[in-house]
């Protein structure tokens, strides 16, 4: 018998015993070949060759099953099989994911893998797991976040001055781009590109394959290359879904996230070249500015919130030998 797995009601009553065969709905904030996407066809791919196409998932795009923080706390309550998002909105579950929301927090992407891949990634993703109950099958990638708007060129923080900006749902995020100068207001995705196009934001910051996928070069003039956040992609699961499989398809769900999340990032990185050339053919301007003042700027931020967050795990982060 093959169980679909809908939304909106708790999935543990369609549980699979042994050899039942699933599909699993997996939400996604981008749309179809985006970086996002090529990374879960992959998971599809080895989840179905793992377990001979007893288990398979069916990708929801463009938000089909909530905004980012909506698809967590679904997952959280078994309403929502499982997705990606990036970790703006989980820190308002879990503390110390707020950490990836500091500005220039990784040198460069390689300390970003070197921590997420080692002990520290294993910890935060058992506090996601422990305090959100979801559960953390791997670490994909949303990538290095730039800003665009559709005002001016930005080459210093003060250009940003009075600048009507979006931020993810996070606190972190909101001080970070005060303390550059901009008026920022929390958003949730669904609504930024509508929001940009009526003019109630005039700026947001997404990683370069993001911006060319919702095609936000309508709605934006300028691109400025503030490289402020990397932002991971945590691939999750319904805790409750996962451990109501058999240990043989837990192993197959982990190994086929294994085998995904290293293509998931080629195509992140690859795709961040190839739409900035895309971006720059359909018209928009770009900045690359020195990042010495932004880095400045955020000083106060750091001040404010690493001890909240969890100061020791940050200097950890910052240190860490890769
Ligand atoms: C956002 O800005 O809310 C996210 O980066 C969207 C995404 O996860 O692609």
């Amino acid at each position: 018998m093959l169980v679909m797995t809908g939304c909106g009601a708790d999935k543990t009553s369609g549980a699979s015993a042994d050899g039942e065969e699933r599909v699993f709905d997996v939400s996604l904030p981008l749309g179809e070949g985006s970086h996002h996407d090529e990374g879960l066809k992959k998971f599809k791919k080895e989840l179905e060759r793992l377990t001979d196409g007893r288990l398979s998932v069916k990708l929801h795009y463009n938000n089909e099953l909530g905004g980012e923080r909506e698809v967590v706390e679904g997952m959280g309550i078994n309403t929502i099989d499982m997705g990606v998002a990036s970790t703006g909105p989980i820190g308002s579950f879990v503390k110390d994911i707020l950490m990836f929301d500091l500005p220039y927090l990784f040198k460069d992407v390689d300390h970003a893998y070197a921590v997420l891949d080692g002990e520290i990634g294993e910890e935060l993703a058992k506090k996601i797991e422990d305090q959100a109950n979801v559960k953390v099958l791997s670490w994909m990638e949303n990538g290095v976040r730039h800003e665009t708007n559709n005002v001016r060129l930005i080459n210093k923080p003060d250009d940003l001055k009075g600048i009507k900006h979006r931020t993810q749902e996070s606190e972190v995020q909101v001080d970070t781009w005060r303390a550059f100068g901009a008026d920022a207001t929390p958003m949730a995705w669904p609504e930024v590109y509508t929001a940009l196009q009526q003019g109630v934001i005039e700026s947001q910051e997404n990683p370069i394959p993001t911006i060319l996928d919702v095609r936000f070069h309508e709605v934006q003039k300028y691109l400025n290359l503030t490289g402020h956040v990397y932002s991971p992609l945590p691939f999750m699961m319904s805790k409750q879904l996962f451990d109501s499989l058999s240990k043989e398809d837990q192993d197959a769900v982990l190994e086929a996230a294994k085998l995904a999340t290293p293509v998931q990032r080629e195509a992140s990185q690859r795709l961040e070249k190839e739409s900035l050339k895309k971006l720059e053919e359909n018209g928009m301007e770009v900045a690359s500015p020195d990042l010495e003042a932004f880095r400045k700027a955020v000083e106060p931020v750091y001040k404010k919130w690493a001890p909240e967050i969890n100061e020791e795990l940050i200097n950890k982060v910052r240190n860490y030998d890769y």
